[in-house]
């Protein structure tokens, strides 16, 4: 069935509901190049300020799924479960879990993307390992999760292609934040990449796409609906983004902190999060019974995460890049830490070279920010609060002013606060 272009606008414009085939048609019509780039630009907008139905947001993705490949996992003999982040700062929690989980018997296909703005890309930080490399073709893809369990890397171009092609209009048209269109472009991709579980990691607070609860839930609800109907079983856990995770922030120092973590050691909200996540893949996955704690402890996570990196061309021993240039902010005044914020440190590492303004930009390796103190750590005038890494010591000054007000100080201790904030199945 063919449409016009402009009818479907117009119904959507007006407030109506797209019919199916209306949907079936505009999505593949725009991935063919038949409707224009300003065509969709106009319905997206529309949907935006209109919103859209349960059935069409589930219609929408159908469509998007239908545009390119799904893959078929069964060659590997275990059951598959996968994490999604709508991403944060400091968020390295798929370096860790990703090996932990296939550690104790689930496979984990992690198809990833890179950094844009002020939220870090698990790509770009895997890349600062030597020789590590992103690009596996679908028969790498599917040997590498049979032979080891766990793969990260980046989306072939057979997979959601309409989403690759609408996202990036989104990007320059205003319209990245309706919560159809992000539901619908997260799921298709993870449903088309053949996980038999998912679990999502829906982030709230400054660091956050959603910075209000309300929000994040509406986001959850949909996306654990969209998975359900496609028969991927699907749970979404909300989890606090208004401090950065962990104590590092930018690429090889998260790689570096992940580490600890499969070491045994590392921050405790790192571990929280990943032991969290890890037990809802396990879970979901039919293995309930598995121990990630466990796994942790003894070194089957960390022997998992050499043998992921080596299969992708990585030296695990390798030394990390370290940035030729630091500078240390202190503390003004004695007290403790009440905040520390996501967004304003997200900034100054992107600033500082850990992140890119353009799709097409290069990152540091090197760059980014380490906290000294989290919220509800006591501190000294004169302490170190954070240090900024860069090899452009130019960029300290855009960097400093992103920063300048993110650490707050208080006379007393603030009320301690929960990471996990919500599960919803
Ligand atoms: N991530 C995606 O893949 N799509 C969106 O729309 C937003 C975040």
């Amino acid at each position: 069935m063919t449409f016009a272009a402009v009818d479907v606008i117009r119904t959507k414009r007006d407030g109506g509901v797209l019919s199916d085939a209306a949907i079936d048609w505009v999505v593949d019509a725009y991935t063919k190049g038949v409707v224009a780039d300003e065509q969709m630009s106009a319905l997206a907008m529309a949907i935006l300020l209109r919103g859209m139905t349960p059935a069409e947001i589930a219609r929408w993705t159908a469509a998007m799924i239908a545009s390119g490949e799904r893959l078929d996992l069964s060659a590997v003999d275990r059951p598959t479960a996968d994490k999604h982040s709508t991403g944060g700062v400091g968020d390295k929690i798929t370096l860790p879990l990703t090996p932990l989980v296939a550690a104790c018997g689930v496979a984990v296909p992690q198809l990833s993307g890179r950094g844009l703005g002020h939220t870090g890309g698990t790509l770009d930080k895997l890349e600062s390992i030597p020789g590590w490399r992103a690009r596996l073709d679908n028969a790498e893809f599917i040997a590498q999760l049979r032979d080891v369990g766990a793969v990260i890397c980046a989306a072939g171009d057979g997979l959601a292609p309409a989403d690759r092609k609408l996202y990036a209009l989104r990007d320059v048209t205003g319209t990245v934040e309706a919560i159809p269109l992000i539901a619908s472009s997260i799921m298709s991709k993870k449903i088309a990449e053949g996980t038999g579980a998912l679990v999502l990691d829906v982030k709230v607070g400054s660091g956050a796409f959603m910075k209000s609860l309300d929000d994040a839930r509406e986001l959850a609800r949909t996306m654990v609906d969209l998975g359900t109907a496609h028969g991927v079983r699907t749970v979404a856990l909300l989890t606090d983004m208004s401090t950065p995770l962990g104590l590092a922030v930018g690429n090889a120092v998260e790689v570096t902190e992940s580490v600890e973590v499969l070491a045994g050691g590392g921050p405790a909200d790192v571990v929280e999060l990943t032991l969290a996540l890890a037990r809802e893949m396990l879970d979901a996955a039919g293995r309930p019974d598995a121990d990630p704690a466990a796994a942790l402890a003894d070194g089957r996570a960390m022997d998992a995460w050499r043998s992921m990196v080596r299969a992708q061309g990585g030296d695990p021993d390798a030394a990390l890049p370290t940035a030729r240039e630091t500078h240390t902010v202190t503390a003004a005044a004695d007290g403790f830490v009440s905040a520390v914020d996501a967004y304003a440190i997200g900034i100054a590492a992107w600033r500082l070279g850990a992140g890119r303004a353009r799709k097409e930009d290069p990152v540091s390796a090197a760059a980014g920010v380490v906290l000294h103190r989290k919220p509800g750590d006591p501190v000294r005038a004169g302490e170190p609060l954070y240090e900024l890494r860069t090899d452009d010591p130019n960029r300290f000054e855009a960097a400093l002013s992103a920063a300048a007000e993110a650490v707050s100080i208080s006379a007393e201790p603030p009320v301690p606060t929960a990471l996990v904030i919500d599960r919803l199945a």
